[in-house]
């Protein structure tokens, strides 16, 4: 897949280098979970070549470097997460059509762009090529930039779920803020951008 200014691509083993320096920041692995950035290359590349071969993960590369900037991964969504927190898409689920992603880009390259425009083509991939027709995202309320890509992308506040541990940063208690989109709200978006 491609866009303006990146490559979208399944991961490869020649990514560990890359996919080390975005996952051993101390401000990206604990946004996106509880896990600590990795402390070293070879603990990368095992993590690595244990996800190389799912083909809903994706390796995001800056055209004009070919560096691997940023990564996306696409899963369905729990079934059990959408008995407690959207009933309402529970059906859905269960077929496998309600699907949710994360993401995150090499802080070097953060506030140009990358994500949303990478989000934009996902989105489209998951609604067209995936036949989902809902997309939830969730984002720790203190981590304001990935609800901005989300809101850029259309995406609508649904809920904020209180989760456990507290913010790695501040101390502050974790909330975790859902936001999703439908894939008919994405068509009416769609035709009027
Ligand atoms: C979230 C993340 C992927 C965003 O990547 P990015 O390529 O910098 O995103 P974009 O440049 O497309 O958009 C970022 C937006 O957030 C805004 N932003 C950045 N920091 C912000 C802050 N502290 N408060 C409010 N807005 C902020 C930027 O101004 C920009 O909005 P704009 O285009 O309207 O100016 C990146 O910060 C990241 O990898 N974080 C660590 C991992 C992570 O949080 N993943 C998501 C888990 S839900």
């Amino acid at each position: 897949m491609e866009t303006i200014h990146l490559l979208i691509r399944n991961l490869e083993g020649k990514d560990a280098n890359d996919y080390y320096e975005i996952y051993s920041h101390p401000d990206v692995r604990p946004r996106t979970g509880n896990s600590k950035p990795f402390s070293d290359l070879q603990a990368a590349e095992m993590h690595l070549s244990e996800i190389a071969s799912n083909k809903n993960q994706f390796a995001i590369v800056e055209k004009i470097s070919n560096k691997m900037i940023g990564k996306f991964k696409i899963s369905n969504y729990s079934i059990e997460r959408a008995e407690k927190y959207f009933p309402e898409l529970l059906e859905l689920t269960k077929q496998g059509k309600v699907l949710t992603m994360s993401y995150a880009i090499n802080p070097k390259y953060w506030n140009k762009g990358y994500c949303t425009e990478a989000l934009k083509k996902m989105v489209e991939y998951t609604f067209i090529q995936l036949g989902a027709e809902h997309i939830i995202l969730g984002y720790f309320i203190q981590n304001k930039a990935s609800g901005k890509v989300m809101e850029k992308c259309g995406f609508k506040y649904k809920k904020t779920i209180p989760v456990a541990g507290f913010w790695y940063l501040t101390g502050e208690k974790r909330q975790l803020v859902k936001m999703a989109l439908s894939k008919k709200d994405w068509k009416k978006l769609s035709k009027e951008n």
